[in-house]
This record gives C-alpha cells, structure tokens and sequence, in this order.
C-alpha cells in the first residue's frame, strides 16, 4: 500500500488487496467514479448494488454465448484479412493496420451500421473518445469540445437510424436487447448508451491488447515458435497476453467508510487506486511474474477486473485476441520489430500507438 499525498490518492498493489477491495462495494465505491475525477452518473460501471445489477441485466443479452458464436465468423473473417495486411507490407505500422480497424469494424458490424457509413461512424467514435482526455489545457479543451461534437454527430445518427429501424434489426446488438428486455422497456436513450459503451469501454483497449500481442511475440520469439507447435496454447496464451500487458493498468474507487487494509485504516471519502497492472505482476500470486509465458493458464489474472463490475465484454475480446492469434501461427513463420515502437502517456490505459513490425510469411 503506497499512500501519493500530492494526489491524495491510496493505491493497492497487491493481487488480494485489490480483489479484497473489488468485492467490497458497500466499503469501496463505483458510485464516485472510477477515474481520477469524481464524478456519478446512472451508468452500469458508476453504479453499484441494485442499480448496478438492474442495468448490467438489461446489458447482459448483448453478450451471451448465443450473441459471440453469431459474431464469431465476422471476427475470424476480419483477422483473416488484416493480418494478411500485415504479412503484404513488410514493416508497416500494425496499429494502423490491424490494432485500430479490428475492434471497429467488429463493433460498426455488431451495431449493424451500414458498410458505407463505418468510415464515418469510426471518425466520429475516435474523436468521441477524446472526451475522456479532456483537461483544462489548450490540447485538452480541443479534445474535450472535439469530442463532444463527434458524440453530438453520432447521437444525431443513431436516431436516423434507429427511426428506420436498421440498428434494431435481427442480430444486431440493439436487436438482441430489444427482443430480450421485452418491447419498450429500454428508451432510445438507453440504447444510445450501450453504443457509447460498447465504443468506450470496448475499443481502445481491445487495441490495446492486439498492438500488445505483436509486441510481446517479437520480443519472445520462442514463445511464438512454441505456439506454432501448440495450437492449443491460444486461449492460454491470450489469457497471459492479457496478464502481462494489463491493456487497462488502474482504475479508482472512493471510500465511503473507513477501510482497512493490514494495519492501515484508508479514511472513509478518500480516493484508492487499483493497479491492475501491478497486481498481474504479484510474485506472490505468479510466479516469476515478468516473464511472459504462454503455457503458465493465469485464470486469476485481474485484467478484465473482479467482482460485479468484472468486465461485460470479455468473451468478445477473447474472441478477437484469439483469432489474430490464430492467424498469425496460420499466416506467419516469425514476427520481428521493424524500428522503434511508441507507447501511450496515458496512465491508465497502456498499449503501443505506434508499432512498426515484419511478419515472415509462413510457407
Ligand atoms: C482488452 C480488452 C478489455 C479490457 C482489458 C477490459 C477491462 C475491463 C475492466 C478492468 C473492467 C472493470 C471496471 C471496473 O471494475 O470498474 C471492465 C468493465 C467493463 N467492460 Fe471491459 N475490457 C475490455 C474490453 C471490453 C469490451 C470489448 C467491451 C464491450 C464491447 C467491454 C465492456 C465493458 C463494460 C460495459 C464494463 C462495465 C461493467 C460493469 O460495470 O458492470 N470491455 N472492463
């Protein structure tokens, strides 16, 4: 436990700690928020209690089994393709070519949006996201106001489109919960949030992790060969993928009583850091924990969170890792860095922005 007095802000480190701190919502919130600003909204991850699990219910059927297996071509489909990308242009950018487009395509198709408006439909939820940079500098307030008009331009769409009913259609996200929360009981509104959802939560970190497989199997390139020999490895692999570059390292909560941890009493009102990231790398828990390692299965891991908050989406995002490792072993021999990759600054959310990588096609 690690106390920041400029920050005002207790972080846990520890893999107990913060599973501890994770089922304990009456004692440590989501209802403050869950960034560095305080902030409470009706949405499912700034609730908890019977908030919580009455909007997670309405959510859920987006999600289910039945929901990934209809997805599952489309997904494979995409990888198929994009790696190919990569393996025609020796050198390039793969966050440009495959990390990016990936989870967008996936969730433009999903959503049902017309195949000539993704390109617009993915501007719009890039500079969406901006919103969350927002800060009280010249580069945040662009970011900020930029954001706002791209949610502006999507809100305008999503009621075009669900006035013509093409976003509730069969199959569709929206269309699963339509039919499965019974007819009405969600508002538009309602359903606009899930695609702000599905495009903030799901997105950037899902590229995240695909940029973070290039980079790990270049570094650790027996480990790809080990792979290549076992398929079966896959799921394991993206599961220690996941353990190892924990796409998001730390999110908050807020105390709303005092809270002990060991001997330390963290006072009630006081903001806690969870890092995630910290706590995948616990030598107690894994061992030798900086070593990536595609045969260790690390089910405990707390990438994906722990508790009722535990992430919604990630059977997708299994699904999406699993398939570019797929292709990857089918479409290529060796992955290598072509130059030098850059990292986000952001504190939160860690992957490459830039990377730079040569796959040798596999004969
Ligand atoms: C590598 C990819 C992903 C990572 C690392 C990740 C990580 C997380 C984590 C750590 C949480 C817990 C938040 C908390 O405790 O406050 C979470 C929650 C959530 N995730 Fe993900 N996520 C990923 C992909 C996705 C995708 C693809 C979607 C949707 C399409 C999604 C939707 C959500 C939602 C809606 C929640 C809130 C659940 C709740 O509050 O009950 N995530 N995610």
């Amino acid at each position: 436990m690690h106390y920041n007095p400029k920050r005002a802000t207790w972080i846990l480190n520890r893999h107990e700690d913060i599973r501890n701190a994770l089922r304990d919502t009456a004692a440590i919130t989501s209802t403050k928020g869950v960034t560095r600003m305080r902030i409470s909204a009706p949405i499912l991850v700034l609730t908890d209690g019977d908030d919580h699990a009455r909007l997670r219910r309405y959510v859920q059927p987006a999600f289910t089994t039945g929901a990934m297996s209809d997805w599952k071509a489309m997904v494979d489909q995409l990888a198929k393709e994009l790696v190919a990308e990569v393996v025609a242009n020796p050198g390039c950018d793969v966050m440009e070519k495959i990390a990016v487009p990936m989870p967008i395509r996936l969730i433009a198709h999903i959503l049902g949006i017309p195949a000539d408006d993704v390109g617009k439909f993915r501007s719009w939820s890039t500079d969406g996201v901006g919103v969350i940079n927002a800060a009280l500098t010249p580069a945040g307030l662009r970011q900020g106001f930029g954001g706002i008009r791209a949610i502006g331009a999507l809100h305008k769409y999503f009621k075009e489109q669900m006035s013509n009913g093409t976003l509730t259609r069969e199959g569709s996200v929206l269309g699963r919960l339509v039919r499965e929360n019974e007819h009405g009981k969600l508002s538009d509104d309602e359903m606009f949030f899930v695609v702000m959802l599905l495009l903030f939560a799901g997105n950037e970190t899902t590229t995240n992790l695909i940029g973070g497989i290039f980079d790990t199997l270049a570094r650790n390139p027996d480990q790809f060969a080990m792979i290549r020999n076992r398929p079966d490895l896959i799921p394991g692999a993206i599961e220690e993928q996941l353990r190892y570059s924990t796409p998001i390292q730390n999110l908050y909560r807020y105390t709303r009583t005092d809270y002990r941890v060991g001997e330390v009493t963290i006072p009630s009102g006081s903001r806690v850091l969870l890092a995630f990231g910290a706590a995948n790398r616990d030598p107690d828990v894994f061992d030798d924990p900086d070593t990536f390692r595609v045969d260790r299965n690390p089910h405990n891991h707390v990438a994906f969170g722990y508790g009722a908050h535990m992430c919604i989406g990630a059977a997708l995002t299994r699904l999406e890792g699993q398939a570019v490792l797929r292709e990857l072993i089918a479409q290529a021999s060796a992955i290598t860095e072509a130059g030098p990759a850059t990292w986000s600054t952001n504190s939160s959310l860690r992957g490459p922005v830039y990377l730079p990588i040569r796959l040798s096609a596999a004969r």
